[in-house]
């Protein structure tokens, strides 16, 4: 079977597409014949090895093993089952976060622990299915589990159009939030389509000009300083920093901001994961596909998603 393999940190040249042994279920595990896989910008921060903190766990001075093929999220369906697995079943068609279960969706084949998967809503496809589990996880711990945002609650999202941004503004919404996305001209009516109310183009205007105080900051940039929260949050306001844009920033948040500005930090699990699928099958929340590329064309897909100008997911479709 084919996978997408580094055997060293670099850029997206690193990345080669080549041919590995099939795998084989363990006793909790089932395999996945892959149908679609995303990237998310972890994944090139595992290509490249930075933060350099990131390579305590992915390897110090080449990626270990595990973090050899590339991929987080995956969309497929099962085509073995190991001898312990209980729910799922031979056919079934299932999506997770596989970060914490094994890494390397970008391959034809994978097995994993099948704790780390729910069964895919009949009403979307698998390229939609893919880019659902990091991205919306983020969101719904950034939105819900964090900002506990009420019925008429005032939400900024900063990186609004993003893979994330655009679960964030529609869960935002779908808790009845009032919503303010961030962008750049040309996704205003992205943002708009997702739910926000208002949107601030930020290329015409400093965010942090604003008179407006909100009950919740979701921000997937990372540009904002700690005051600047403080500034644009209510008495009694939160914000969920998510955005690995500066990395002194995050640690900042970590250290310095108190119990109302935390770093969204989670592991994947399926109560959550099937609340976002429940989420998906109802069409209270969308996965915005901004591109779908081939498993040959993943070092393009991430050369393209490195910008951070990706509208919503950008998919690998797995023939
Ligand atoms: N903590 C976690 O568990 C976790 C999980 C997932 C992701 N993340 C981090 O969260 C961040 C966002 O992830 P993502 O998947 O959403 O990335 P992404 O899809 O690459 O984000 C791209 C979007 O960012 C917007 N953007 C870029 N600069 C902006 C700015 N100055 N102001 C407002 N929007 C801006 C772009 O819109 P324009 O083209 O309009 O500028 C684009 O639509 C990344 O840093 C990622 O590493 C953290």
């Amino acid at each position: 079977m084919k996978a997408v393999k580094i055997d060293r940190y670099g850029g997206p040249e690193e990345i080669y597409v080549t041919d590995v042994e099939n795998p084989t279920p363990a006793d909790q595990e089932v395999l996945i014949k892959v149908k679609a896989a995303a990237i998310n910008p972890l994944d090139w921060h595992v290509l490249r090895g930075t933060p350099y903190f990131m390579r305590a766990l992915t390897g110090v001075f080449k990626p270990n093993e595990k973090f050899q093929t590339l991929g987080a999220d995956v969309a497929g369906v099962v085509e073995q089952v190991g001898e312990q697995v209980t729910e799922l079943k031979i056919g079934d068609a299932v999506f997770g976060d596989i970060f914490n279960f094994g890494y390397g969706a970008l391959a034809e084949y994978i097995c994993v622990p099948e704790e780390a998967l729910v069964l895919k809503p009949e009403n979307i496809n698998f390229e939609e299915a893919a880019g659902v589990p990091v991205a919306a996880l983020t969101a719904y711990h950034g939105i819900n589990r964090f900002g506990k945002i009420k019925p008429g609650s005032e939400v900024l999202i900063n990186g609004a159009s993003g893979g994330v941004g655009t679960f964030a503004v529609q869960l935002a919404k779908y808790y009845g939030a009032n919503v303010t996305g961030v962008c750049s001209n040309r996704n205003i009516d992205l943002v708009k389509d997702c739910g926000a109310e208002d949107v601030l183009d930020y290329t015409e205007q400093d965010v942090r000009s604003q008179d407006r105080k909100y009950d919740l900051i979701f921000d997937a940039v990372g540009n904002l300083s700690l005051s600047d929260y403080k500034n644009l949050l209510t008495k009694n306001g939160n914000c969920a920093v998510i955005g690995f844009g500066g990395m002194t920033h995050l640690i900042g948040a970590g250290l310095f901001g108190g119990r109302h500005i935390k770093m969204v930090d989670f592991k994947a699990n399926q109560q959550d994961l099937q609340f976002i699928a429940d989420l998906m099958e109802s069409r209270d929340l969308s996965t915005v596909v901004d591109r779908t590329y081939s498993l040959n064309q993943t070092a393009e897909a991430i050369t393209y998603l490195e910008t951070s100008r990706a509208r919503g997911k950008v998919i690998i479709k797995i023939q």
